[in-house]
């Protein structure tokens, strides 16, 4: 009896290294499998107001959220056996990309050497117009290495790798692009497709990435607020009611602060307008 328990034993230990060598190996296909997207022709705007505009942009777009205030990187979620999200410190690496290949990075979710990113959000990014991509760059490659900088990477558990291979956790590319040349004259409609879409559809509600609560769809909750709401909620995250709002509590305080009081009020008229047309 004890016999057949020994072997039952064994054959479960082989079945479970089998089934983690294959979720391994198949995980890491879909890790470097390469994706095509031409090289944005985009140089970095290096003058001063470019550098300075780009580390604005950087903030409320979320990179500085992620990555650090100063680009030396942080763990943002830590869940043992999943996932481990260490947005990296950014001066070492962007030192091997080129202009075009980080334009390409930002905006379609694509490294360098051709595999997907994962978890950098690229939805919104995608819209940011070619003169704000080059000033985002210029601030990119006034980062210095420092001793602050972190080492530490993104990495998958056993759990996260099974989720890599099934397709729960997918890279966040889009080949397409949907981003003008210029800056487009409605403020508003710009700021809300390139830093709310992180997040946010105008006219769907969508899953929050962490916790998967609802994303109100921006041109339905849009006129509950009235601009000096809004004002508060992009700047504190706190919104009308005094419910906690999580992720948008973080952001609106971290990143949709460093949107100017000219914007946050383009994004309120954009939303009203938005709210009567359906
Ligand atoms: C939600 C968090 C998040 C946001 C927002 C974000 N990143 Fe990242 N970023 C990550 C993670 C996670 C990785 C690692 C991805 C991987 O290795 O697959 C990464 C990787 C990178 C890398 C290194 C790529 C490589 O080759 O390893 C650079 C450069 C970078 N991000 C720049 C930016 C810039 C610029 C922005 C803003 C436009 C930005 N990130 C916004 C999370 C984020
Ligand atoms: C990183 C993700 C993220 C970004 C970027 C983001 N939001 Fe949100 N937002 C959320 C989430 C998640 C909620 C839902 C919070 C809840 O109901 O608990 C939310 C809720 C809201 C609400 C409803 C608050 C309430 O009272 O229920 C408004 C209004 C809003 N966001 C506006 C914006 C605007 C405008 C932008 C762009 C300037 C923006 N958000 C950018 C994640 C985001």
């Amino acid at each position: 009896m004890r016999k057949w328990i020994v072997r039952g034993l064994i054959g479960l230990a082989g079945f479970i290294v089998l089934a983690l060598v294959v979720t391994y190996a198949g995980s890491e296909m879909v890790i470097r499998k390469g994706y095509a997207a031409a090289l944005p022709r985009i140089a970095a705007d290096r003058t001063p107001d470019g550098i300075a505009e780009g580390a604005r942009l950087a903030a409320a777009l979320g990179c500085r959220g992620c990555h650090g205030p100063d680009g030396n990187g942080r763990v943002i979620v830590d869940i043992p056996g999943v996932i481990h999200v260490a947005p990296p410190a950014l001066a070492p690496i962007v030192a091997n990309y080129s202009d075009p290949e980080l334009a390409r990075l930002i905006r379609h979710g694509i490294k360098r050497g051709g595999g997907g990113a994962f978890i950098m959000p690229v939805q919104g990014h995608n819209g940011v117009a070619d003169e704000d991509l080059a000033r985002i760059i210029g601030w990119l490659r006034s980062l210095r290495p420092s001793a602050a900088d972190s080492k530490d990477t993104l990495r998958f558990g056993p759990v996260g790798r099974f989720a890599v291979l099934t397709g729960g956790i997918v890279p966040e590319v889009l080949e397409t692009t949907r981003a003008p040349a210029k800056r487009p004259a409605d403020k508003g409609a710009y700021i809300v497709d390139t830093v709310c879409a992180g997040c946010h559809s105008l006219r769907e509600e969508r899953k929050a990435h962490d916790d998967g609560r609802p994303v109100p769809a921006l041109a339905v909750i849009g006129p509950a607020y009235d601009l000096p709401a809004l004002r508060k909620l992009l700047s504190t995250g706190v919104g009308m009611s005094n419910r906690d709002l999580g992720l948008m509590k973080q952001v609106g305080k971290d990143d949709l602060s460093h949107l100017t009081a000219d914007e946050v009020e383009a994004v309120h008229s954009y939303l009203m307008a938005e709210a009567t047309k359906q």
